[in-house]
């Protein structure tokens, strides 16, 4: 067992070094992805010592890694990790435990529960739903998705065990600005493109237009809303949509994988109202809780459908009701629950929310801060964690987004919103500092000034 204890003190020293790089170190890579392949090379005849392969693995990915869990990376949306999170990340790896059965993990089961209920209640969702925890948001609204359409299936008289084919069509119906993880899941479902409902500038569904689209619509609906605009980081109006929705008899789902931690904190009540009427809610805990990442969260009122459309069931596996594997598209698959637990554990409900205004409040600094840079323009109102940003004509944008690259202080990405290019900002990181922010704008206007 000493070549474990090797292997696990290495991998500890490098992740130190990492972790510790991360204040100074450039945010992009040294070399690609195929320079990447080139130096993990061939695989060897014989084995090698583990903590030898641990050395090797660190120092052949040093410079391919990006920093992203450090301050000042702001591309995507993509949290870091707290650090009772990654010591229970470790742990997880450490204990191994299947977690699909409450009777095989005791502990693995029993911490998603418990993280679980405090999930909801911070969310101010209803106690008794069920929470699967999933590898993503993407996987999130999958598994949402098929109990919504299996429920609505059940609803008109049809199994879905008897195949799509000859039954009644389910229709969706998204905002345009929707996140492209809840088009890909409706075609995993065999649910087909959705409809698109018309919505306002900040990307936020009209539900007037809303109305219109289910009057239009025959046969059963899911209404797909969204917590969280990538681009201006607004949501959806809950309350009249969902209103409207249930009216009709359709199942209402929110996309909330950053956006639906706005609901842990006053600051947002406003926003965030009639959230908590929909049907299920996707999220997860490594964008805005800043857990490693493989930690999306599945939440479904129903707790009954959810199990009647993941539930899978064998003779030889020692079942319960209430197992894991009733709420996840998977049957093994690692101990999700516990880092989230340790996240949860380590803030408190007063740090969660402080966590989720520090990020916005780092958001607004940075767009007012950007507002002074010659040229530059703020498009969203800059309402939770989002900004954008161009500088003049779409060419200089871009520029902009590659002189920030090549500067290498910070990362934020480029994109298109409302047919232009622009410069996206997105905070999620807990260890950002203002003088992460102080640094960020800095190289903005250095390579404003290198675009021309
Ligand atoms: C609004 C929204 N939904 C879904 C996703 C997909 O999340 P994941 O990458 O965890 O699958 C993202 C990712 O950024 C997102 O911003």
């Amino acid at each position: 067992m000493e070549s474990r204890s090797a292997a696990l003190e290495r991998a500890h020293e490098h992740a130190v070094t990492w972790l510790d790089s991360l204040d100074e170190r450039p945010v992009p890579p040294a070399v690609d992805a195929d320079e990447m392949v080139r130096r993990l090379g061939d695989l060897p005849d014989g084995p090698t010592p583990a903590a030898e392969v641990v050395d090797l693995l660190a120092e052949a990915c040093e410079p391919g890694l990006v920093a992203i869990p450090s301050g000042r990376f702001f591309g995507m949306v993509i949290g870091g990790s707290l650090p009772a999170a990654l010591g229970a990340d470790w742990l997880t790896s450490a204990w191994d435990q299947n977690v699909g059965l409450r009777s095989l993990t005791p502990a693995g089961a029993a911490v998603e529960e418990v993280a679980g209920r405090w999930l909801l209640d911070l969310f101010g969702l209803p106690s008794g739903s069920a929470v699967g925890f999933v590898t993503g948001a993407t996987m999130a609204n999958f598994t949402c998705l098929a109990a919504a359409r299996d429920t609505a299936l059940r609803r008109a008289g049809y199994d879905v065990r008897a195949g799509l084919r000859g039954g009644p069509g389910v229709r969706v119906l998204v905002g345009p600005e929707r996140h492209p993880s809840v088009d890909l899941p409706l075609r995993f479902l065999g649910l087909g493109d959705p409809i698109a409902v018309p919505a306002d500038a900040a990307g936020r569904i009209r539900p007037e237009a809303l109305a219109e689209s289910l009057a239009d619509v025959g046969g059963p609906a899911i209404v797909v809303l969204q917590a969280g605009n990538i681009h201006s980081g607004d949501f959806d109006p809950f309350a009249d949509c969902v209103a409207l929705a249930h009216e009709r008899g359709a199942w209402v789902h929110v996309d909330g994988a950053f956006g639906l931690w706005a609901a842990v904190s006053p600051r947002w009540r406003e926003r965030v109202r009639g959230l908590a009427d929909a049907d299920s809610w996707a999220t997860d805990a490594h964008k805005t809780l800043n857990v490693p990442y493989d930690a999306g969260l599945a939440i479904v009122r129903d707790a009954d459908a959810l199990a009647s459309s993941m539930a899978m069931h064998g003779d030889y596996l020692i079942q319960a009701s209430g197992d894991p594997q009733e709420r996840t598209p998977e049957l093994s698959r690692r101990g999700r629950g516990f880092a989230t637990w340790a996240a949860l554990r380590s803030l408190g409900r007063s740090g969660v929310a402080d966590l989720v205004e520090r990020l916005a409040s780092h958001a607004r600094t940075l767009a007012d801060g950007a507002r002074e840079i010659p040229g530059c323009e703020v498009h969203n109102d800059v309402v939770f964690t989002q900004v954008c940003l161009s500088f003049g004509d779409d060419d200089r944008t871009r520029s902009v987004g590659e002189a920030l690259l090549a500067d290498g202080v910070t990362w934020m990405s480029g994109s298109r919103w409302h047919d232009r290019a622009i410069v996206r900002i997105s905070v999620s990181n807990w260890s950002t500092t203002d003088d992460d922010v102080r640094r960020s704008l800095e190289a903005l206007h250095r390579a404003a000034e290198a675009a021309g």
